[in-house]
Parts: C-alpha cells; structure tokens; sequence
C-alpha cells in the first residue's frame, strides 16, 4: 500500500498534491504597513511542497492586531502583498490559505503601531504575559467588552477578509478558534462572562463563532472556509475543565455549514480523545497537528482518524520537508532563538537537503 502521507486528497474545493500540511506560524516578518514582504513571499515559496500551506495568522482587521509584526489581510496594500505569495506558492504546485487571527483580548498595545480600542467578549485581562516587540514578554492591556451592537461590524470585518483572500487568489481562509483568541475568548467561561445572547450556556458562547463561519462561507464558499480548534488548551487563559462540553457542540453546528475541514491541534488530553470526538460530530475533512513525526502522521492517516496531518516545527527548519519525509532523511532542528526577530537569518536561511 502506498504511504497515505504522499497521496492527494481534496479538502472542499482545495486540492492537495501529499497530505503534509504546514501548519500556521507567527513569524513577526510583516512590513510596516503589516502587508506580506519580499522575504514573506520567499518563505513561503520555499515550503510550497506542502499538500497545503495555512498561513500565519492574519488580522482581519487593525483592532485584531495582538503581536508585533503580523501581517493584516484588510488595507489594498496588505492584499497586493498576499498575492504575491499565492503567486509564488501557485508557481510551484502549492496550495495556501491564510489563517484569520483576531487577538482580542490577547493585545500587548506596544506591539501595534497605532492607537486602537483593546476588545473581547468581557472586560476580563488575559492573565498571560505575550511577546512584545522583539520577542520580550510584556502584559495585555485591559480590553473593554464588545457591545451588542458592535458585533455584526466585527462578522463583517472576517468576511470581508475572506473575499480578500480569494481575491489576492489564495486558496481559502482557516478561522482561528484556538489558543485563546477572539473565538476562543466567546467559546471559554474564563474569558466570556456575558449575560447576553453570546455568552452562559455553549448555545450562546458559539453564536458568534458560528456566526463568522457562516459569513465567510456566504462570502467565499464553504467549500473554501476551514477552522481550527484545540480543545483542552490552556493557552492565553483558557479553562480546561469540559472541552467537550464546548466543542462537540461547536463543531456539530459548525458541520451543518459544510465547510472544508476542522484542524485540531490534539492535545493528548486523558478524558478526551479529540480526534474520536471530531468523526462522531463532524462528516467533513480532518487535519490533525501537534508532536507528529512521519511516522505517527502515517498511522493516524492509515488508520482513518484523520485525512491530512499537519507540522508546524518541522517546516521551520527544514522547507523541503515533504521530499526529507519521503526519503527518509534527517531533520535540521529550527534556530528558536530567531523565531520572531524580524530577519532573514532563522527564517529563509534554511537550505533544502
Ligand atoms: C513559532 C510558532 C508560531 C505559531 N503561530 C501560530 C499561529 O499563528 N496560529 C496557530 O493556529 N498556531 C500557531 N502555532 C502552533 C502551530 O501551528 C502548531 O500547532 C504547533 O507548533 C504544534 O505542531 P508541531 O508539533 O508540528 O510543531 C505556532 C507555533 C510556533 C512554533
């Protein structure tokens, strides 16, 4: 049988040439206008033997911006930058989506550039310190709760993003709903204390998710619209306690809108299997992410627990990874001091074999 990791696949309307996806990754390259740059378009050329690229995540909107140097996907200037990389990444065979990321409440204000309001679910700080400008930890500012009137403007701005994406010619948009962002800031009890229709019960904390998913789909297609999640993650101060409880109605509600594919960062949590719980409320396209080797990704894939496997690390250091996976050869380990430095050095440097 031939190794499942090198067949194609097709997520919705994306088709896929091998079923190793890179998995989204803040870099802190963007130029100052946060539009993609030259060395972007490099980066992300080198990796375009990817089944498919999931971009960095993106702001779909200024107040959206959390990190110092994240690309937008909002002003013209931003979208002409995203078209040359879809251009270089179509040049070589690639395929690529970019990953809608709204921080919320995840803001170190330094880090933006430009005065703007800190917004989330509720008035609640992220507990977490994130990287400011350069990489140095430093606190997130106190956000203001969202307004009730406030929310379609803010569904708006992600599917305007998506008829962005589609027309730098990218191949679609993943929806990041993981690690204690905006979404994930509606979803999580910690950070939505609302007593409105968007927060209490799991109805009302996904009444905005699914409702962004819903636009962007009417927006593109949802044959073109993806989401991630990972369910049980700390991260930015969520509460672990029933993930569960949150996502298998999430993705249930999400599944009737027949999107493209769900990716999961698994977290090996004890009392869930995530995987499992994504095939028995979700009938579309699995990408499963964390820890995997060529080895695991091919078991999970021979054994129909998911469709495609995602690698985030591995892509960092090692651009040919698809052919380095299909000989077999060693991988280079990433420079993690050169992560978010803003330079070529750590980021485009890395040689193929
Ligand atoms: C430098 C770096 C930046 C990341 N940025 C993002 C991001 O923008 N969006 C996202 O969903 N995940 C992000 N992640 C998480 C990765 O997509 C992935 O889930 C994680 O690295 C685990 O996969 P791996 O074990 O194959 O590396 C990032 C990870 C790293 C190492």
């Amino acid at each position: 049988m031939p190794n499942p990791l090198f067949t194609p696949d097709r997520l919705g309307e994306i088709e896929l040439a091998n079923r190793i996806v890179m998995a989204p990754m803040t870099r802190d390259r963007a130029g100052p206008g946060d539009e993609p740059t030259e060395l972007m378009v490099e980066y992300y050329r080198q990796r375009a033997s990817a089944g498919l690229i999931v971009t960095e995540g993106a702001q779909p909107s200024p107040v959206g911006k959390g990190y110092w140097r994240t690309p937008g996907i909002h002003s013209p200037e931003q979208v002409e930058g995203w078209r040359k990389v879809a251009d270089a990444v179509h040049a070589e065979g690639g395929r690529i989506v970019v990953q809608l990321m709204h921080c919320g409440r995840v803001v170190v204000p330094a880090n933006r550039g430009f005065e703007a309001d800190v917004i989330a679910p509720s008035a609640v700080a992220c507990p977490d310190d994130v990287p400011g400008p350069d990489g140095v930890p430093a606190p997130c500012a106190m956000p203001r709760a969202i307004r009730v009137e406030e929310i379609p403007a803010l569904v708006a701005d992600y599917a305007q993003a998506a008829r962005n994406a589609v027309a730098a010619g990218l191949d679609g948009v993943e929806l990041h709903c993981a690690s204690g962002y905006l979404i994930n800031q509606f979803l999580n009890p910690a950070s939505n204390r609302r007593d409105d229709q968007y927060g209490g019960a799991i109805e009302n904390r996904m009444r905005f998710p699914i409702a962004v998913l819903a636009a962007m789909a009417e927006a593109i297609g949802p044959g073109r619209v993806g989401f991630r999640i990972a369910p049980g993650n700390p991260y930015n101060g969520m509460d672990t306690s029933d993930p569960a409880a949150t996502f298998a109605p999430f993705v249930k509600a999400a599944d009737a809108l027949g999107l493209a594919y769900v990716h999961v960062i698994d977290m090996g949590l004890e009392d869930l299997d995530s995987l499992a719980m994504l095939r028995a409320n979700w009938s579309g396209a699995i990408i499963a992410n964390n820890m995997l080797t060529a080895e695991s990704g091919e078991a999970l894939l021979a054994a129909g627990r998911a469709d495609a496997v995602s690698f985030g690390r591995a892509f960092i250091a090692n651009p040919d990874l698809v052919a380095r996976m299909r000989a077999g050869a060693p991988l280079a380990r990433p420079d993690y001091a050169r992560l978010y430095t803003g330079e070529e050095r750590g980021y485009t440097d890395y040689p193929a074999l």
